[in-house]
């Protein structure tokens, strides 16, 4: 799910929802709130004055297609809101919401309805089932009320269920499910659909905490398969961080940051995102491909020892990792002393030029779980993708370093 350490050429950034200086005031007063120096008055002040509530202040993003979107904030922030006005749910009361680059506040109500069925596929916190249907005809309304077939709706509806796991448990009411179970029900509902975009409100924030870690897991593996382009709303940071491509963090309806998880820990953006960041343990929160360097020099596989030799002595280095023939292909560590040794014999590169199980990981791992690894490592630790091709290296020394300049908030005042 995290794109950003696929080969980027491969995907073409493009963008999907875009919206620019969105504002929301409920209120009889809200056009003029706007129209007034009013507007830049605290959340506070505008209500004490006005009785309207500020809820949406001047919000512009872009979401790419595929990108896995979160909107975090405190309860009361405007995530709610915002993520209504995407669906028009909520009129605006000023901005541009653009899909696909159309101005979907433009549409007139056919338009809409379109938009609403086929584009967009929604997710709230409290379910919405249906108390007296079944997991089935719950799954399959969505797609009814699109006059679908019958036939059609149920083929579809049971391909969602077993999608998210509820094979089995068509002919259930919600009531004999558990919390996890009902919310898989609604995203199958949302899925059916086979909508463009998937729009969640804290679809997890009901759930007990284990369950929903699980369903945390599992929405990732589901984005891999279907590989929508998500929003999704929390007030729950390490979900925000877990989930996330990128984060926008919302306060007082205003977005104070947009970054990718790392950036958000890294340098948050003032004294607010570092409050809310600071319980974050660094640990748990940076990855191997976030603190991974570029080594000074690689070997490949069509090096000779004594070439190999050359280019350690030039980095003065007493190992480098080699590559294959596509300079991508991790084939193992070699090391000094095992080059001078072959040297010596007059061999060619043997098995035996490298370290035996040089630790490997993937990109996505956090710190936390590399420990075990550095206790046991002589050298340090290459980052491999899913084919096996190398990333990138992590001293050991630099796994402890990470941890204490993250966990020294920076002061950039
Ligand atoms: N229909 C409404 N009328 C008036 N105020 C509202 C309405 N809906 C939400 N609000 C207010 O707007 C602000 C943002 O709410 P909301 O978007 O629900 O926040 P969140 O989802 O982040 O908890 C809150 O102060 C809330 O009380
Ligand atoms: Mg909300």
């Amino acid at each position: 799910m995290k794109l950003e350490y696929n080969n980027p050429a491969d995907q073409a950034e493009e963008v999907c929802v875009e919206v620019n200086g969105l504002w929301k005031i409920f209120g009889k007063k809200a056009e003029g709130i706007l129209n007034s120096d009013l507007r830049f008055e605290s959340k506070e002040t505008i209500l004490e004055k006005t009785g309207n509530v500020m809820a949406v202040r001047d919000v512009s993003f872009s979401v790419d297609r595929g990108e896995f979107f979160v909107i975090m904030g405190l309860s009361g922030s405007g995530k709610s809101t915002l993520i209504r006005m995407l669906l028009r749910l909520i009129d605006s009361t000023s901005g541009s919401i653009r899909v696909n680059g159309e101005d979907i506040l433009k549409y007139n109500k056919k338009q809409l309805m379109d938009f609403r069925r086929h584009t967009t596929g929604m997710v709230f916190q409290y379910f919405g089932l249906f108390p007296h249907r079944n997991v089935l005809d719950n799954v399959a309304y969505g797609l009814k009320v699109r006059g679908v077939s019958k036939e059609e709706c149920h083929a579809r509806a049971q391909e969602a269920i077993e999608t998210v796991g509820l094979k089995g448990w068509e002919n259930y009411h919600p009531s004999a499910l558990s919390g996890g179970m009902r919310q898989r029900v609604g995203i199958a509902r949302a899925l059916t659909i086979n909508p463009e975009i998937l729009l969640m409100d804290e679809p997890f924030s009901g759930l007990d905490p284990l369950i929903r870690r699980e369903m945390q897991d599992e929405l990732i593996e589901l984005q891999d398969k279907v590989q929508k382009t998500i929003i999704f709303v929390t007030h729950d940071l390490h979900e925000a961080l877990k989930l996330g491509d990128r984060i926008a963090i919302m306060r007082d309806g205003k977005v104070v940051q947009i970054g990718a998880p790392e950036d958000v820990i890294t340098s948050p953006a003032d004294d607010y995102v570092r409050e809310f960041v600071q319980d974050a343990s660094p640990a748990k929160v940076l990855t191997a491909g976030g603190i991974m360097e570029q080594p000074e020099a690689l070997l490949y596989e069509w090096q000779g020892p004594k070439a190999a030799l050359h280019t350690l002595k030039d980095i003065k280095e007493d190992y480098a990792f080699m590559v294959s023939r596509n300079r991508r292909l991790l084939l193992g560590l070699v090391t000094l002393k095992r080059l001078k040794a072959i040297i010596q014999n007059n061999g060619s590169f043997p098995e035996e030029a490298f370290e035996p199980d040089p630790p490997t990981t993937g990109p996505d791992v956090v710190l936390e779980d590399l420990f075990p690894l550095a206790a046991e490592a002589d050298y340090p630790i290459a980052v491999v993708d899913e084919d096996g091709r190398f990333m990138g290296e992590i001293q050991i020394s630099s796994i402890f370093e990470n941890m204490i300049q993250n966990k020294e908030a920076p002061t950039d005042e």
